[in-house]
């Protein structure tokens, strides 16, 4: 049961960046060296990316909560597995993967939980496919041409490719980027709109011949990586922005956030809810770089009236996952907030414009989907509190978490379904919440 609450006070630290982390084991598997990883987040994504690797003969301690060693055996020491590997619900996981096993001499079953089995795969197999790899995966039927788990890959032998990216999308941007540090030459990647780009920022530490400008990668294979010996991830920015919403839609709030990651590629909410008159400060740190690659800093948010604003297309991959926080926020505004090209949300870990709608309709707010042939705009009309109401996490976490949020915000009691399927980002969320509520 989530109750009305008057403000989040107080100071806290987040547990490591997940995007970032899923990249740190990953590469450190591929250089021929040990890695000593701090702030690892010990979440149900990320140890299914390390359980996975452990499949392929790769020595990885886990020597605390959150410092982890990997003991990697350069770009040709893996083992074929003997059994399928299980990536649990982790599209990250999946998608990076299937880019190293593009590399790999022999072939790999990969399955996935029931979440992820429905989630589309062709976006990363027809790039894969391109370079060489050998692909087989599962079609709903035979006129179905999109492609789900359980996949079957045969790597090796592959070439280097020019690919023009069809959608924006760092987990397959990186699925390429990973294949191509085992093909001839050079590969060429471009994106329609710039993702993240922490794969780019974590091979060049470990001195890949990586070359970045604007939307464009360019990568040359072959070269064994060499590993920086030590990384620290900085706090999660997605899982900062249900702290960083709370504080500012809360009516009594100060919260100092420590070392959060602040890739100018995943900044997109702060910039938002600046635009959107929230009052928040980011103090850079010079240091965080030196081991991560990362920008990283504090964030200050006190409470704030929040304004209307368009979010448009192009800022959506800076704040994909941040998307169901905002409405909540933009649900607190004064005036209309219009999403702009969030279909997208449709194939995250649940349909996240039909979890999002359903719940804060159920809270009173006014919100509304305009279809187009292509993409999907939302508009929430907001103006009146949230009053409290049954809700559902439709098995998605960061629904859940936003949920929790809007709770807090809202008139009266809020009940959520359950919350274990926070576990998957962020299992201390609650326990850190806590503490902050006035
Ligand atoms: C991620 C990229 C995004 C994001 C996901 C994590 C990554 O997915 O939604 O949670 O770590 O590369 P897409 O690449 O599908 O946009």
């Amino acid at each position: 049961m989530v109750k009305e609450a008057c403000g989040l006070k107080g100071e806290i630290t987040l547990p490591g960046d997940k995007s970032i982390a899923h990249r740190t084991i990953i590469i450190s598997g591929l250089a021929p060296a040990k890695t000593v990883i701090n702030n690892f987040p010990a979440n149900q994504d990320c140890l299914a990316t390390l359980k996975a690797l452990k499949k392929f003969g790769l020595k990885i301690i886990q020597n605390n909560s959150c410092t982890v060693t990997v003991f990697g055996k350069g770009l040709h020491g893996l083992n074929k597995p003997k059994t399928p590997i299980f990536t649990g619900e982790s599209g990250t996981t999946l998608r990076l993967l299937l880019g190293v096993l593009a590399g790999q001499n022999f072939q790999t079953r990969l399955i996935a939980g029931q979440s992820l089995s429905k989630r589309p795969m062709l976006r990363v197999n027809a790039p894969l496919r391109m370079m060489g790899a050998k692909i087989t995966a599962k079609r709903k039927s035979p006129h179905d041409k999109e492609e789900y788990p359980p996949l079957t890959i045969r790597g090796g032998n592959l070439r280097a490719i020019s690919y023009k990216m069809p959608i924006p999308s760092a987990q397959v941007k990186s699925a390429i980027l990973l294949a191509a540090l085992f093909a001839c030459g050079k590969t060429r990647v471009k994106e329609p709109i710039r993702t993240r780009d922490h794969t780019e920022q974590m091979l060049k530490m470990f001195k890949a011949d990586i070359k970045l400008k604007q939307n464009n990668v360019v990568i040359k294979g072959g070269c064994e990586l060499v590993s920086c010996g030590r990384i620290d991830i900085p706090g999660d920015i997605s899982s900062a922005s249900f702290f960083i919403v709370g504080a500012a839609i809360l009516p009594d709030s100060r919260l100092l956030i420590r070392n959060v990651s602040l890739n100018p590629l995943r900044i997109g909410l702060i910039k938002v809810l600046k635009r959107m008159g929230a009052d928040i400060k980011v103090q850079k740190s010079s240091a965080s770089r030196i081991y991560s690659n990362e920008p990283a800093g504090n964030i200050i948010v006190r409470s704030s009236k929040l304004k209307g604003t368009v979010v448009k297309k192009k800022e959506i991959p800076s704040l994909i996952d941040e998307l169901p926080i905002l409405m909540v926020a933009a649900c607190c505004a004064q005036g209309a907030t219009v999403f702009e090209g969030i279909g997208e949300l449709r194939v995250k870990e649940t349909d996240r414009i039909k979890s999002m709608l359903e719940n804060l309709a159920s809270m009173g707010a006014q919100i509304k989907v305009v279809r187009y042939p292509k993409s999907e705009n939302i508009i929430i009309e907001a103006g009146k509190k949230l009053k409290g109401a049954k809700v559902k996490n439709f098995s998605d976490h960061r629904t859940a978490m936003s949920m929790v949020i809007a709770g807090l915000s809202a008139s009266g009691n809020t009940s959520i379904d359950s919350l274990d399927c926070i576990n998957k980002s962020f299992p201390d969320f609650l326990t850190r919440l806590k503490p902050l509520i006035r």
